[in-house]
């Protein structure tokens, strides 16, 4: 990476075998207009520094594994040009605070995953019909009701930045309660008692406060936090539904 320009990168450094603590290293990392932070780490890594340790797979906002905090906030490093996180004359990048740091940048996905198919996030049918008797049609406007929610990448990015997650990792969390929704609103799905029992619980739906945080840094414009007052309200009309009227109470 050749450029005129120069910026310090400090960044926050942790090997479990190490004898110190995570501490913070400084690399100067010259860089065009054009590029991105992933680019800079990418640079400390071809040219300065082999054993620096991070994830990321597409370089264009795809497969949600380049998630780091950039001067604090959760971004995507391939989609923060420097020439803006570089502002203040360093960039800084941590590990995001949503999970344990396993090794430098890299964070344990693990717990993650644990609160994600914690929502069941597949099609559930209570009967499969033959493969022989063809596909579940859908219409269009089907699939305008959970496009939206369809549209995560995993990044985590809400998960770090949402303040009753980092209170209480038994939160099931932005991402997975979104989505829940997706697959709520999926008319091939008949899966919605399944999930409503382990989504409106004391750690699930019921949680979330509403800071709002997450939607704001989803790159994906998912909006969890609009999703998970939507399942808040859908949770409520089927208990009252259950209350009032048992025999036509959604399933
Ligand atoms: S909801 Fe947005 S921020 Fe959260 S994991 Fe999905 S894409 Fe990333
Ligand atoms: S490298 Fe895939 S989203 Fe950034």
């Amino acid at each position: 990476m050749a450029g005129e320009k120069s910026i310090t990168f400090r960044v926050r450094r942790y090997q479990p075998q190490g004898t110190k603590g995570p501490y913070y290293q400084d690399y100067n990392v010259p860089y065009r207009d054009d590029e991105v932070v992933l680019d800079g780490l990418n640079y400390i890594k071809d040219q300065l520094d082999p054993t620096l340790t991070f994830r990321w797979s597409c370089r264009m906002g795809i497969c949600g594994s380049c998630g780091m905090d950039v001067n604090g906030s959760p971004k995507l490093t391939c989609g923060t040009f420097i020439r803006d996180a570089g502002r203040g004359g360093v960039v800084q990048v941590d590990p995001l605070t949503s999970f344990n740091s396993i090794k430098d940048l890299v964070t344990d996905f693990d717990p993650f995953m644990d609160h994600f198919a914690h929502v069941k996030p597949w099609l559930i049918r209570e009967k499969e019909k033959p493969v022989a008797q063809g596909e579940y049609l859908q219409y269009p406007e089907d699939l305008t009701a959970y496009r939206q929610q369809s549209l995560c990448i995993n990044c985590t990015l809400c998960y770090a930045a949402c303040p009753v997650f980092q209170g209480d990792d038994r939160f099931v969390g932005p991402a997975s309660l979104a989505m829940a929704l997706r697959y709520i609103r999926d008319t091939r799905d008949q899966g919605a008692e399944q999930r409503f029992e382990r989504i409106s619980t004391e750690h699930g739906i019921w949680e979330c406060t509403f800071v709002g945080e997450c939607s704001v840094v989803c790159p994906k414009e998912v909006d969890p936090a609009g999703a998970i007052q939507t399942l808040k309200l859908m949770a409520t009309t089927r208990r009252m539904r259950k209350l009032l009227m048992p025999k036509s109470a959604p399933r």
